[in-house]
């Protein structure tokens, strides 16, 4: 059962920042339906894409001078560190935590897509900067 829809509430009207946030989705979900067998493939996928979201992310940050990082910056860590906490524990037997990790992490993010990622990209757009992904060719 997903955990977290693709919506207009969602969307940012930032290509790049939105590119991100759509596999975001996809793979917060993936963890949310996986049978308990799957679930570190399925966690390490998401830990694997929050790793290159929030570098570039924070990449754009320094790139347009954005005034305000360290909120956002803390929270890119904090669910990190929640991410991996709970892979340790996955590793120990608690398959169950998983969805219960999903879930929690699909209303984390509605808050910081609101917040803090609008913030980020209504800076953007105001000094003229246009995010690319760090694989695009420049
Ligand atoms: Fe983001
Ligand atoms: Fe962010």
């Amino acid at each position: 059962m997903s955990v977290l829809e693709w919506s207009d509430e969602l969307r940012i009207d930032n290509g790049a920042m939105d590119e991100l946030h759509v596999e975001f989705v996809d793979l917060l979900n993936a963890i949310a339906d996986a049978a308990p067998e799957a679930a570190i493939t399925t966690l390490d996928v998401f830990i694997e894409h929050c790793e290159r979201h929030f570098a570039e992310e924070e990449q754009w940050m320094q790139a347009c001078e954005f005034p305000r990082t360290s909120c956002h910056l803390l929270q890119h860590a904090s669910l990190l560190q929640v991410a991996r906490d709970v892979r340790a524990r996955i590793v120990n037997g608690e398959e169950n935590l998983a969805p219960l990790l999903a879930a929690a992490v699909g209303a984390w993010f509605r808050d910081h897509v609101t917040f803090m990622d609008t913030m980020l990209a209504n800076h953007m757009e105001d000094v003229g900067y246009v995010p690319q992904h760090s694989d695009a060719v420049a």
